[in-house]
């Protein structure tokens, strides 16, 4: 298993190109499962989780090439409908062909994911939903197996904004003839992003990045030519890393309209923040910032997925400030590492109370999950000393050539054997 070296406590400095956004890309990628023709999509990030859906959709017998950040996908025969345990294992996204293969085939079977470092993460919203449209639900031997006659349009309403459940059914809604309606829906940019792609495949949909969406679906969906939004969340992880190194980062193919509610504390925090178009420039002393306390919330609240490097960013604060995480229950694995580098942080259920020190220095840590691994690369950057972080698997799964990227950012980095 890999690790990273880093040896921290210089600023950071010059440009970095922000990747697609793997959280667009996956829906995009199971949205390919609606269509027999072929499908091209572009700015795909080169990171683990697309490998893991590269397999997925091989396994169920569509051809896939991946190269130069082009994801493309052909049929020539049958498909599986069936989601196997290892492949979901890997990556709950996995459940994102459900929607596809239910309204296509009129049955799917997908391995039950289980709990995981982050939280329980059940997936009663999308069967409710599902059941809405027609679906049965049945289980066998860890297995969720979704059946239906002939499914139907409905209008219904979340009891949760879910990202995962409002892009499900998008897809699946997407190849049912008439309007389905869903109500409290996602808004994130990546529903938006994915509601692009589909309208490009010949479904209507309108109201996406609102909470109510509607979907007009079609028959039979075409190929799709799309190119992915970039990720929010990796430009959010540079903007953090370049405030609590210090220096001067200039982030490119990014839009920083996604990055609003980051933008907002990091300047409260005493971080300036220059967005132009095509580009974000962060800029910091590298001192102590003021302490600023957030709340995650469904967007256009502040990400639950750059909640842990914002308390590494804190750890330093000139002062106290509390984080509270209101999507996931157990999302602070991370604070327990950052205090082996020196933070002073108390977690008690879904708020950490972060007193800010002067100094991090550097340590050796774990990774538990992907933006936990981000917290600790925003941590060791700005730290004093070597840190060594261990489990890095999880970053893979979820940043482009990180180690790369933080290089040429000026970070001292590298990647050993463990
Ligand atoms: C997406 O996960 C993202 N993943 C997550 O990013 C992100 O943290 C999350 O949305 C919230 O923004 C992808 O897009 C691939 P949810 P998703 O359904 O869709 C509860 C990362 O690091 N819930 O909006 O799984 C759930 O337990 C990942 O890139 C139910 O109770 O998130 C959670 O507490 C991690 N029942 C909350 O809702 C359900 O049926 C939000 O989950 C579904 C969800």
């Amino acid at each position: 298993m890999d690790n990273f070296i880093i040896h921290g406590g210089r600023a950071m400095s010059g440009e970095v190109r922000i990747s697609g956004s793997k959280n667009a890309a996956l829906p995009i990628l199971a949205a390919t499962m609606l269509t027999r023709e072929k499908c091209e999509i572009k700015n795909v990030p080169d990171l683990m989780d697309i490998k893991s859906t590269f397999e997925l959709l091989n396994y169920m017998g569509k051809k896939c090439f991946f190269g130069f950040n082009t994801f493309t996908v052909h049929e020539s025969a049958g498909l599986k409908h069936h989601a196997p345990y290892d492949l979901v294992r890997k990556m709950r996204a996995s459940m994102l062909v459900a929607g596809p293969l239910l309204a296509r085939f009129k049955n799917v079977r997908f391995s039950l994911p289980g709990g995981c470092s982050i939280g329980v993460r059940p997936i009663d919203i999308h069967l409710e939903a599902f059941k809405k449209l027609g679906a049965a639900v049945s289980y066998e031997r860890g297995d969720v197996i979704l059946t239906t006659a002939g499914l139907k349009p409905a209008r219904l309403k979340f009891r949760f904004p879910s990202v995962g459940a409002t892009e499900n059914l998008m897809m699946c809604a997407a190849l049912l003839k008439g309007t389905t309606v869903l109500e409290n829906c996602a808004r994130e940019p990546e529903i938006e992003d994915l509601a692009r792609a589909l309208i490009q495949m010949g479904a209507l949909v309108e109201g996406a990045g609102t909470s109510v969406i509607r979907i007009s679906g079609a028959a039979a969906l075409k190929g799709l030519k799309y190119t992915v939004m970039p990720d929010r969340i990796e430009t959010g992880t540079f903007m953090l890393a370049a405030a609590a190194a210090g220096g001067t980062l200039k982030l490119l193919n990014t839009d920083a309209a996604l990055m609003t509610p980051v933008t907002g504390a990091l300047k409260k925090a005493g971080v300036g923040v220059i967005s132009e178009k095509g580009g974000i420039t962060v800029s910091s002393s590298g001192g102590r910032p003021r302490p600023v306390s957030i709340t995650t919330r469904p967007h256009p609240g502040f990400p639950t997925d750059l909640q842990a490097p914002w308390v590494a960013f804190m750890s330093r604060a000139e002062g106290v400030c509390e984080v509270h995480e209101a999507i996931f229950e157990n999302r602070f694995m991370h604070a327990a590492e950052l205090m082996r580098m020196g933070a002073d942080i108390t977690v008690t259920d879904r708020k950490a109370v972060i007193r800010g020190v002067d100094r991090l220095l550097g340590a050796p840590v774990m990774a538990s999950d992907i933006r936990a691994g981000a917290a600790l690369l925003v941590a060791a950057a700005a730290a004093r000393g070597k840190s060594i972080i261990r489990r890095i698997y999880h970053i893979d799964r979820g940043y482009e050539k990180i180690e790369n990227k933080l290089r040429l950012a000026g970070v001292r980095i590298e990647r050993v054997k463990g």
